[in-house]
C-alpha cells in the first residue's frame, strides 16, 4: 500500500549506528587536519582559533551594548554586567529586534553596515543613551579568521548573506566604519565572538563545565575549548582556547558524497552558495523546510500523494518553511494541525495524505538531528581523548530555532549524543538571551584584560 511504499523511499535517510560512528570518524579526521599548520589550508572544518581563553581573570561591571547579526533576527541589546557575592556574574537586559531587508544582506557590505548602524542609533534613542560611549560586543555568526578578539576577517558568508564587499575584509573594522560615517553616536567595540562562542560563554556562568557551545538554528555549528598546544595556529602552549569549528562546512571537500540524496543535491544546486556547507544543508533550518517539499514533490510524482497533483504553491521553492516541520510533527493524531498547513499551501489533502507527510517530515527532521548528533558526538570524544580521562563529564550550551522549536529533535539528538559517547557523562542547557549575554560577557572580560595591561 501507499504508505509502504513511502516508507520504502524515505528510508533512505534513516542512518544507521554504524554509518553514523563513520561520520563521526571524518568529521575527527577534518577536524585534526584543521587545527594543523600543514593541513589547515585544504581542510573542509576551518576550526578557526576565537583568542577566548580558559580562565579569565575576573571582568569589568557595567554597562555594555551587544549586537547580534547572523541567526533569523537581527537585534541590539543593552546588558547590565553586575557581580554577586559568589562571583558570579548577574546580567540584565533590554534588546530588540530589528528584520534585516533582502537588499541589506545581498547589497553590499556598506549597506548591510550602514543599516546595522542605523539600527544601534534608533536603539540608543530609544533608551536615551546616545551620549555614552559604550563598549559594544558584536557576536557574528559566520566564519572568521580572528587576528584577535577584536579583529578578524570574514572568510566567506553562509545562510543566504552575500553582501559584497565584506569576504577577506576585518569585520570590526565594517562595523567602526558604518559607525564613523553616521557620526550621531560613538561605540568601543572590544570583542566580537562567533553566536556558538556567546552561547558557551553565556552558559558558562551558571556552569563551570560547559566548554561546549553549539547552534541549531538557521545554520549549525560548534565550538569547544581545545588545548593551546594543539592549537597550531596560535603561538603558546598553555591552558585552553576555544575553537569555532565551522563544521558546517564539513562534507565541502566531498566527505559526504554517499550520505547525500536526490533531494540535497537540488537544495544545495537552488541555493546561493552551491558547493559550500554541505553537512549544515543536511540539518539547519535554513534548509529542512525546502528539503521537505522537495520529497513531497517526489511521492506526488510517484502517485503517493496529493491524486498526484501537487499545487502551485507547494510547486514553489521555499514554500514550505522550516516551522511548518514542527508543526506537522506537534499534531496530536486528529491530523487537524497537517490539514491546516496543507491546505494554506494549496493542497486538499486525505488522512492518508496527511499521515505520509507526517512520515516525510519525521525523516528528515530525524536524519538532521543524527547527523547533527554524529557531529557533537565527534567533538566530545575528541575532548575525552584529549584529556586522557577516562570518564569525562561535560555541559554542552545550545540555542537555535530547530532545537528549541522543533517538538521532538531535542529528544533525538540527546539520544544519540549519548549513544555515541560511552563513558561520557554530558549536560545539555539551552542558553537564555546567549548571545547578548555571552557578547557582554566576554567584552566585559576583555575590557577588564585591557586595563590591567595598562
Ligand atoms: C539566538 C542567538 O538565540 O539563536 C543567536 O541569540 C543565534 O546568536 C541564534 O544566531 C541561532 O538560531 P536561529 O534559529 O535564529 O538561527
Ligand atoms: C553558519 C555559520 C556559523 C554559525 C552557524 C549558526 O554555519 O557559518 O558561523 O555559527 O551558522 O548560526
Amino acid at each position: 500500500d501507499k504508505i509502504l511504499m513511502a516508507e520504502q523511499i524515505l528510508s533512505e535517510f534513516r542512518l544507521k549506528k554504524e554509518e553514523l560512528k563513520e561520520v563521526m570518524t571524518r568529521m575527527q579526521r577534518e577536524m585534526d587536519r584543521g587545527l594543523r599548520l600543514e593541513t589547515h589550508e585544504e581542510a573542509s572544518v576551518k576550526m578557526l582559533p576565537t583568542y577566548v581563553c580558559s580562565t579569565p581573570e575576573g571582568s569589568e561591571v557595567g554597562d555594555f551594548l551587544a549586537l547580534d547579526l547572523g541567526g533569523t533576527n537581527f537585534r541590539v541589546m543593552l546588558v547590565k554586567v553586575v557581580e554577586d557575592e559568589e562571583m558570579s556574574w548577574k546580567v540584565e537586559t533590554k534588546n530588540q529586534m530589528y528584520s534585516i531587508p533582502e537588499d541589506a544582506m545581498t547589497g553590499t557590505a556598506q549597506m548591510l553596515f550602514d543599516y546595522i548602524a542605523e539600527c544601534m542609533s534608533d536603539f540608543l534613542d530609544k533608551h536615551h543613551i546616545k551620549h555614552r560611549k559604550l563598549p559594544l560586543g558584536f557576536t557574528f555568526s559566520f566564519p572568521v579568521r580572528h587576528e584577535d578578539i577584536d579583529k578578524g576577517i570574514l572568510l566567506n558568508w553562509t545562510k543566504g548573506f552575500k553582501a559584497s564587499g565584506a569576504e577577506g575584509n576585518n569585520v570590526v573594522g565594517l562595523l567602526r566604519d558604518a559607525i564613523k560615517r553616521r557620526g550621531d553616536f560613538e561605540m568601543d567595540v572590544v570583542a566580537m565572538v562567533n553566536d556558538t562562542v556567546a552561547t558557551m560563554i553565556s552558559c558558562y556562568y551558571e556552569d563551570r563545565s560547559c566548554e561546549v557551545g553549539m547552534i541549531v538554528g538557521t545554520g549549525c555549528n560548534a565550538c569547544y575549548m581545545e588545548e593551546m598546544r594543539t592549537v597550531e595556529l596560535v603561538e603558546g602552549e598553555e591552558g585552553r582556547m576555544c575553537v569555532n569549528t565551522e563544521w558546517g562546512a564539513f562534507g565541502n571537500n566531498g566527505e559526504l558524497e554517499e550520505f547525500r540524496l536526490e533531494y540535497d543535491r537540488v537544495v544545495d544546486e537552488t541555493s546561493i552558495n552551491p558547493g559550500q556547507q554541505l553537512y549544515e544543508k543536511l540539518i539547519s533550518g535554513k534548509y529542512m523546510g525546502e528539503l521537505v517539499r522537495l520529497v513531497l514533490l517526489k511521492l506526488v510524482n510517484e502517485d503517493l500523494l496529493f491524486n498526484s497533483e501537487a499545487s502551485e504553491l507547494l510547486k514553489t521553492r521555499g514554500s514550505f518553511e522550516t516551522r511548518y516541520v514542527s508543526q506537522m510533527e506537534s499534531d496530536t493524531g486528529d491530523r487537524k494541525q497537517i490539514y491546516n498547513v496543507l491546505s494554506s499551501l494549496g493542497v486538499l489533502p486525505s488522512e492518508l495524505d496527511c499521515d505520509i507527510v507526517r512520515l516525510v517530515c519525521e525523516s528528515v527532521s530525524t536524519r538532521s538531528a543524527h547527523m547533527c548528533g554524529a557531529g557533537l558526538a565527534a567533538v566530545i570524544n575528541l575532548m575525552r581523548e584529549r584529556r586522557s580521562q577516562e570518564a569525562l563529564k561535560i555541559t554542552v550550551g545550545i540555542d537555535g530555532s530547530v532545537y528549541k522549536l522543533h517538538p521532538c529533535f531535542r529528544d533525538r539528538f540527546h539520544k544519540i549524543v549519548k549513544d555515541l559517547t560511552p563513558h561520557c557523562d554530558i549536560t545539555f542547557i539551552q542558553s537564555e538571551e546567549g548571545s547578548g549575554r555571552g557578547a557582554a560577557l566576554i567584552s566585559a572580560v576583555a575590557c577588564k584584560m585591557a586595563t590591567s595591561m595598562l
